[in-house]
């Protein structure tokens, strides 16, 4: 978490430790650019409480979150495996230690190159979407002379309650085979057994949840077509719940969110024990969200009519959350003036020429900010620079791992 230390300067601290302050890694860097901070102890310690609680519930960390090397290592040494959703992951996987055994691949859309690079390399299982995409694998799969591991994923029609756009297990989405389709499915796993080796099944409900009913409501539904697959015989042995756990971004607390994830693990081992041998979850936000800031600049302070804008060098091109998903970011000045109490209300704003370029509507701060202060956009760690572009022909931020 972020905390201001005795001379009012913004540190990363866990553990009572203190980092060396934000403002001191801004002044040697001779700052030039937006800067996403990652704060490793807290990075550390997140993966291994999970690790723990989840135990034997093995992890694979949904690298779409956050693939900035130095973490994606760091992740890999923790023992987690990763979940990839293209060439580019597994390639980035490969080039960061991490064994094609362990790594799971989803998405929608998997290319035909993509689908018989994850065959060669042997990868720990692809978790099928779609009746077409089933079709397509056990094809390229017989055509290597090889079999394809394969879970189905199911869409098992839940409402996760959060943001539609990271909603993805109701019937209206793309994600996932309905459960009317799946029928279809078995006849043509029974059909292909040859270049198909069925695991089980997957889910992924959806991102930032905090309400745990949706997720055993799809624990459950899912619990039933297991018995029924096996009441037919068929046998599997792994089980994968997808990540979605979500974080408190409007302030710290860690303590509801690990007794969360104690209970989100629970939820898991109590609702499936019996089906299976292997249990699975790809958790992304949950793991890397909090240790990482976005550091940025005051450029211009604009007073209209109607607003007080902070006009600053990083935007929605680094940070797409807040245009995409209305996402809230808490946002702390790197030195805490004492003498005056936090009491403008100020939109922060990026240099983007679009109107959705708000990085939040209204923050209070105190009145004298003047340009060139530094400005830390927080819990900003997962979906920020994965998600981050080149838009108005602007440079990407820098990234550091401390
Ligand atoms: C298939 C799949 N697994 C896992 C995740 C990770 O979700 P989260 O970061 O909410 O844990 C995602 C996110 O979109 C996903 O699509």
């Amino acid at each position: 978490m972020l905390n201001y230390n005795s001379q009012n300067q913004l540190c990363f601290s866990h553990d009572n430790k203190f980092s060396d302050p934000l403002i001191n890694i801004v002044n040697n860097l001779k700052y030039e650019k937006p800067i996403y901070l990652y704060y490793k102890e807290e990075l550390e310690h997140r993966v291994r409480f999970l690790k723990n609680t989840l135990s034997p519930i093995e992890i694979f960390y949904a690298l779409k979150a956050n693939a900035f090397a130095p973490i994606v290592q760091m992740l890999i040494k923790e023992g987690v495996g990763l979940d990839v959703v293209s060439l580019g992951e597994i390639e980035c996987g490969l080039r960061n230690g991490c064994p094609p055994q362990k790594m799971i691949f989803s998405g929608v859309g998997k290319s035909h190159k993509e689908i018989e690079m994850a065959i060669r390399l042997k990868i720990r299982q692809i978790n099928v979407e779609s009746i077409p995409e089933l079709l397509r694998i056990s094809s390229i799969a017989r055509s290597l002379n090889l079999k394809a591991p394969i879970a189905l994923r199911v869409n098992p029609d839940v409402d996760a309650a959060t943001h539609p756009y990271i909603a993805t297990g109701l019937k209206n989405n793309k994600f996932g085979i309905e459960t009317i389709a799946l029928s279809e499915a078995e006849n043509i796993l029974h059909s292909n057994l040859d270049s198909l080796e069925f695991l089980g099944f997957s889910l992924h409900i959806g991102s930032q949840i905090l309400d745990l009913n949706p997720f055993q409501e799809a624990f459950d539904k899912l619990k039933n077509i297991i018995i029924d697959w096996q009441s037919r015989g068929w046998i599997f042995n792994t089980l994968d719940a997808g990540g979605g756990l979500g974080i408190n971004y409007t302030q710290d607390d860690f303590a509801s969110e690990e007794k969360l994830a104690q209970q989100w693990s629970n939820q898991i081992k109590n609702s499936w024990k019996n089906n299976a041998e292997n249990f699975f979850v790809e958790p992304g936000r949950w793991l890397v969200s909090h240790s990482g800031v976005l550091i940025t600049k005051v450029e211009y302070i604009k007073k209209t009519s109607h607003h007080q804008f902070l006009i600053v060098d990083t935007g929605m091109h680094h940070l797409m959350r807040p245009a995409l998903y209305q996402a809230k970011h808490r946002i702390l000045p790197l030195i805490k003036n004492n003498n005056f109490e936090p009491q403008t209300s100020y939109q922060i704003v990026g240099p983007i020429c679009e109107s959705s370029d708000v990085i939040n509507s209204e923050v209070m701060l105190t009145d004298n900010i003047t340009e060139g202060d530094y400005l830390a956009i927080l819990d900003t760690g997962a979906y920020g620079s994965s998600m981050s572009n080149c838009y108005n022909q602007r440079e990407l931020p820098l990234e550091l791992l401390i």
